[in-house]
């Protein structure tokens, strides 16, 4: 722990739309198959906003932030500040998170989004953390919530089959103990690989070559073998440089929980790492890939099934566009 102060997940929260798309429905909307989809990623059905309820960045967010509130038997009015991590906030000004922060009754707290695409949310907690162990705050709001169906395009079958909606919720608070918090953290980036996940908002987005036909404004472009790539080599990186700057070996740690970007990637590297099916957690087959809402939707399950426990040692790794990738080694 390198803070003056412990931090501790107080609660947690998600919010998933009740609207599921199975690979059956999106196989009458584009040319794909089950099988597919599923040997490929690992996905079943993901879950998707249904705007006429309401569901939206703001609202999922505010849901699941409302709930870890209630977890953590938190006062809104206790939050000094609201992270929102997310690549789908609604306008470009204000922050989503200022939205949010007002909806929950959160009239003491900062607010503001940051952008690290799939690794948002692993990005935020470290923020979170080390303003509360320098003694700056005692008690963060963090969200990772991703509404990626509104940037899918429906005609182009290697991406809209992989995402889903989703949005997940922490509240960390100050603690004596100095034993809990962060251990080790890694944000990283490599901004050479940007085309490789990219949302064209205007011509001068494109990178050169790119098809303004097929690559439609507004909506997710990627290189899927490119990021594939990117990702294998990366994601065992990063468990192994974590484990080895904590200090730690694969048995210390009680549950490893990954960005669901891919089932064979996660398979890939917990069969490198030896890591027991029970520490690696996998809920890709039920919601697909949720960008920044994958590794809170993780968290607040397994706690909900009374894992990731006090005292619990966890690793949180994440990847995606900018291209980006974070870890966190994390006392509970
Ligand atoms: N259904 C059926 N066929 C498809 C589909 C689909 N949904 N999508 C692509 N295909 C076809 C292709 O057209 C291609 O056909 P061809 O050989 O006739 O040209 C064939 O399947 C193989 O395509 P590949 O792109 O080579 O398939 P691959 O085995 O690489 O799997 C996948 C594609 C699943 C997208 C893989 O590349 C991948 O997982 N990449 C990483 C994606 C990822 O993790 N993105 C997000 C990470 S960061 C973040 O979370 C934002």
């Amino acid at each position: 722990m390198s803070g003056l102060v412990g931090v501790r997940i107080a609660g947690t929260g998600r919010y998933t739309p009740e609207q599921k798309l199975t690979n059956a429905d999106l196989s009458k909307i584009v040319d794909t198959s089950d099988e597919w989809i599923v040997q490929r990623t690992g996905i079943h059905e993901r879950r998707i906003c249904d705007p006429a309820k309401g569901e939206q960045t703001r609202t999922i967010s505010q849901w699941a932030l409302e709930r870890a509130l209630k977890d953590s038997g938190t006062d809104p009015a206790e939050l000094e500040l609201v992270i929102l991590a997310s690549v789908t906030g609604e306008m470009r000004c204000p922050a989503t998170a200022c939205v949010i922060a007002s909806a929950v009754g959160a009239v003491n707290a900062g607010a503001f989004d940051i952008l690290a695409a799939c690794s948002g949310f692993v990005y935020a907690m470290q923020l979170a953390h080390d303003l509360i162990a320098c003694g700056s705050y005692k008690t963060v709001g963090v969200i990772g919530c991703d509404t990626m169906s509104k940037l899918l395009d429906f005609d182009n079958r290697g991406v809209c089959v992989l995402f889903g909606d989703a949005a997940g919720a922490a509240i960390l608070k100050a603690t004596d103990d100095t034993s809990k918090g962060k251990r080790v953290g890694a944000m990283r980036s490599d901004g050479s690989g940007w085309k490789d996940l990219y949302i064209p908002e205007i011509d001068s987005d494109y990178p050169e070559g790119a098809s303004r036909e097929t690559n439609k404004i507004d909506t997710l472009q990627m290189n899927g073998r490119e990021v594939y790539k990117f990702a294998v080599g990366t994601f065992p990186r990063l468990i192994a440089e974590t484990l080895e700057r904590g200090n730690v070996t694969v048995e210390d740690v009680d549950m490893f929980i990954c960005h669901q970007s891919n089932a064979r990637m996660i398979e890939s590297a917990r069969e490198k790492f030896g890591i027991p099916h029970e520490k690696m957690y996998v809920n890709i087959d039920r919601y697909g890939n949720c960008s920044a809402g994958s590794v809170p939707l993780c968290l607040d399950e397994l706690r909900e099934q009374g894992k990731c426990q006090e005292g619990d040692l966890v690793m949180f790794v994440a990847f995606g566009g900018g291209l980006t990738w974070a870890s966190l080694l994390w006392q509970m």
